[in-house]
């Protein structure tokens, strides 16, 4: 099972299934459908069962609010209401709203923790991703600060050195001689493993340089790799409705070789003798040391110096695991099937090359803007995160309506609902970078989402996209090879659907 479809499954049990929740379903429910009718906001009903009739058919969770995103578009609303296992749901459409959610009135929604919450898992609740309230936004304060442009710059002669990198291991897969064409979702998973472990974590980890897994790739297969184990199911559940005696009890989501790993790390930081530095340039291991210090430092009732360390160097390398390597997979897919792409990206990057002497460096990539484009039409066809969710936290009357959300309501957007919206996206069905020539798209197109909470690892994710495109480019030729999947499978006539670590293109060597 891929990971993604473990996540799901997993969300959906404990999400779902808790069918003790129906007898809030049958009592809430005319009371759900008044609340939303009754303030003019059209309801959709209990959606419960039919969700998982979805989700058995095998519809995740994405295409599910998707496929609700379009019955609200349907019925020409900004937003809709509906029910399920006994929550309320909040479904706006309209882009400004969605910008005063996000942004504008951003103190009045947050995380959303009531569904799966890993407040009783010791290890990832002190995590940034899972941390809360005043926690939550000074160590975000601090972490941001390591990925904002001027500090991704200083990373840029590694990554220039991993794309070189990954050339090499391209070649290699050639050497071999392949009739099924190269998996290039495993190389891009093998590139952003080296660069999330040089730049986010100190560290050689050497993937590309080996054919199969590396050490961080053995240890990162663990991840959710218990659920393959049928007995292992039970975790989430206990963490989920005994948070005291989990924490207590340190149980953890994430299998023991991972925290392992990390606390090696952690430990290697507090000792300073981490024999696997590579240079203290943007540092982010000292920057989360230091972080504990100056949170936690002088409080008696802290967190576990080593173990906070560990689950925030984890935290920041969780969110990238997947999306990344799914980004740069897609990317090529996408160039492989349109020549005409390519070979303008392929002129824009050889222009750079040679304007610069030969070698590429951070201010002339920065300056490409067909790149851009490109990966920012990748990202709205083929979107790493399919949803984004809010739990209202202060009563937010919605402007321009009478209708109040109550405290407790989840507010969920659907960013493939936006981003195949022929309303923003003329032929949404059709990959067209022009579209993001000089056209302001805010908020109909959200991949990183915006906002307090948005993703913080926005300039390092565009960055070694652009790198890996440059390198691979100057270097070869992207075409279909018999194992790609064309046409893609498509869910509801609507969005392709593929699994990115099986992205297999042709490399053919440009000499
Ligand atoms: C293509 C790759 C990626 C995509 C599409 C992506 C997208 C997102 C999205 C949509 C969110 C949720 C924001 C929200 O709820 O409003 C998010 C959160 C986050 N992302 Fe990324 N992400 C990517 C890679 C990364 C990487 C490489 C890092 C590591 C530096 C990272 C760090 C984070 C963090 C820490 C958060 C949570 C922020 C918080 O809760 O305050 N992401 N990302």
């Amino acid at each position: 099972m891929a990971l993604g479809d473990k996540i799901n499954t997993l969300f959906s049990i404990y999400f779902i299934f808790p069918l003790a929740k129906v007898y809030l379903y049958l009592i809430r429910n005319p009371k759900t459908r008044e609340y939303f009718e009754s303030n003019g906001i059209l309801y959709l009903g209990d959606v419960s069962v039919d969700y998982v009739k979805n989700f058995i058919d095998g519809i995740s969770g994405t295409k599910y609010w998707m496929k609700v995103y379009n019955r609200i578009k349907q019925a020409n609303a900004d937003l809709a209401g509906c029910a399920m296992a006994g929550y309320n749901f909040v479904l706006p459409r309209n882009p400004s709203l969605i910008k005063a959610i996000l942004v504008k009135d951003a103190s009045h929604f947050g995380r959303v923790d009531t569904l799966l919450s890993l407040k009783g898992d010791y290890f990832v609740s002190k995590s940034l991703i899972f941390a809360q309230g005043e926690a939550w936004k000074k160590t975000r304060a601090k972490f941001e600060s390591a990925f904002t442009p001027s500090k991704i710059k200083q990373n840029f002669d590694q990554v220039n050195q991993f794309g070189k990198n990954l050339v090499a291991y391209l070649n290699r897969e050639l050497d071999r001689g392949t009739k099924a064409g190269i998996n290039f979702g495993l190389a891009a998973h093998k590139y952003t493993l080296d660069v999330a472990g040089s730049t986010t974590l100190n560290l050689n980890t050497g993937s590309l340089q080996t054919r199969g897994p590396s050490h961080i790739e053995q240890v990162w297969g663990k991840f959710f790799v218990s659920f393959d184990n049928f007995w292992n199911w039970w975790k989430p559940g206990f963490i989920q409705w005994f948070p005291r005696i989990a924490t207590y009890f340190k149980i953890t989501l994430v299998d023991k070789e991972i925290v392992q790993f990390y606390r090696h790390v952690a430990k290697g930081e507090m000792n300073n003798s981490n024999e696997n530095e590579v240079g203290d340039k943007n540092n982010f291991v000292q920057l989360v040391h230091s972080t504990w210090q100056e949170l936690y430092g002088r409080h008696v009732d802290r967190p576990d110096e080593e173990e906070w360390i560990a689950a925030n160097l984890f935290g920041m390398t969780v969110p990238g695991y997947q999306t990344t390597p799914t980004l740069i997979s897609m990317c090529a897919y996408v160039l492989a099937l349109h020549q005409d792409v390519q070979d303008k990206l392929r002129d824009e990057v050889n222009a750079t090359f040679e304007s610069n002497g030969g070698e590429f460096n951070y201010a002339a990539v920065s300056q490409m803007s067909y790149v851009d484009m490109v990966i920012n039409e990748t990202l709205r066809m083929h979107s790493p995160v399919g949803l984004l969710g809010r739990m209202c936290t202060k009563e937010y009357p919605v402007p321009g309506t009478k209708y109040v959300i109550k405290v407790g309501d989840i507010i969920l957007i659907s960013l493939y609902g936006l981003h195949y919206d022929e309303e923003y996206h003329e032929n949404p069905q059709v990959f067209n970078p022009e579209r993001f020539s000089g056209v302001n798209k805010d908020f109909t197109f959200l991949p990183f989402s915006q906002g307090l909470k948005s993703c913080i690892g926005i300039w390092m994710v565009m960055m070694q996209t652009k790198m890996a495109l440059c390198h691979v480019l100057r270097n070869f030729r992207l075409t279909p090879s018999p194992d790609t999947l064309i046409p893609m499978k498509f869910v509801n006539s609507q969005v392709p659907v593929m699994d990115p670590e099986k992205v297999f293109v042709n490399c053919t060597k440009i000499e």
